[in-house]
């Protein structure tokens, strides 16, 4: 036998030596879930570990992230219902929660990276990421509502501005509205490849943002399709996205590698709350070893080609890493 691929794999030096792949800190992203108050922290009973914080507590929770090296993060407001309706004006009210929350974020931590999620589900009455009449979503009068809601956050100081609606032709709206608005350095990381996905439901427990009725398919992608994506991808690459983004991540390998083989631009993958779910649930009752679980879904994704993974492990990766 001439070839014989075990040779590779006999000792630990020898198999780092010929390591591929290495996850490294700086590949994370991740999301938090603010909510109003003081000194509040309540956990979203889906996603063990994950917690809707009041900002505060907030500020506290990315001092101990940025100790461990995790310098991005993408923030989430949990608004009382009361704080809703069918426009979402709350999404572009300067003085509201999550303005503030980037205003602080940015004053204490200068150096970090805020992304922002441009998206009218967490403000809607309705639950879903566009103006909904008769039962349909307005793509074009929902990109209004859009522009105001990212001037704002791009006004607080965010840095990435993250579209995660799936209207069409919001890229271009977006850039447009921030480079008028004096904004050019304010990058976009698109979720282009967005699909409708049952792993989201975590989330929208975290958030209270369920869809009051009806469902996403007619803005958010088909799980069967790949070349839609290409679709996607090509018209946010010419539309002035910075990043591209594919998400969910773990049933969607092939996708972050379609678009990492045919876009120049850095791919991020978005490990949503039901893969953090499903690792997590697993772990509590001793059917999967979850930190080797969680740094083999995180690996596969970055093997995939997602040079960005936005993931709720963040902070207990970077402790292992
Ligand atoms: C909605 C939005 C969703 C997520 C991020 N932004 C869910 C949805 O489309 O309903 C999901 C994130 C996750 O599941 O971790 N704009």
């Amino acid at each position: 036998m001439l070839r014989r691929p075990r040779r590779n794999r006999q000792s630990a030096v020898i198999r780092d030596m010929v390591q591929e792949t290495r996850l490294s800190v700086t590949d994370f992203i991740l999301p938090l879930f603010i909510m109003e108050g003081k000194n509040v922290r309540s956990e979203v009973s889906s996603m063990p570990g994950i917690h809707r914080l009041s900002l505060d507590l907030m500020l506290e929770e990315i001092q101990e992230c940025v100790d461990l090296g995790v310098q991005t993060f993408d923030l989430f407001p949990n608004l009382p219902e009361s704080k809703k309706d069918k426009y979402a004006t709350e999404s572009y009210n300067p003085d509201g929660l999550y303005p503030q929350a980037i205003r602080a974020i940015k004053d204490r931590f200068p150096d970090v990276v805020v992304m922002t999620d441009v998206a009218m589900d967490p403000y809607s009455s309705d639950g879903h990421d566009g103006i909904v009449e008769n039962g349909k979503i307005l793509n074009d009068a929902t990109l209004e509502v859009l522009g105001k809601m990212a001037l704002t956050q791009a006004q607080a100081g965010a840095n990435i501005i993250g579209p995660s609606d799936m209207m069409d032709g919001r890229v271009g709206y977006l850039r447009q509205v921030l480079d008028e608005g004096g904004f050019n350095e304010v990058a976009i990381m698109s979720y282009s490849a967005k699909y409708a996905s049952a792993f989201y439901g975590p989330f929208r427990d975290a958030l209270d943002s369920a869809p009051k009725f009806g469902d996403k398919k007619t803005y958010q992608m088909n799980p069967a399709n790949s070349r839609e994506a290409i679709i996607e991808a090509q018209l946010d690459f010419e539309e002035g996205a910075d990043f591209l983004m594919v998400k969910p991540a773990l049933a969607y390998l092939d996708i972050i590698k379609l678009l990492n083989d045919n876009f120049h631009l850095p791919i991020a993958a978005y490990n949503v709350s039901g893969e953090y779910a499903m690792i997590k649930a697993a772990a509590q009752r001793g059917w999967l070893d979850g930190e080797r679980a969680m740094m083999e879904a995180l690996m596969a994704i970055k093997r995939a080609g997602a040079t960005v993974i936005l993931t709720y492990f963040a902070k207990e990766a970077a402790r292992l890493l």
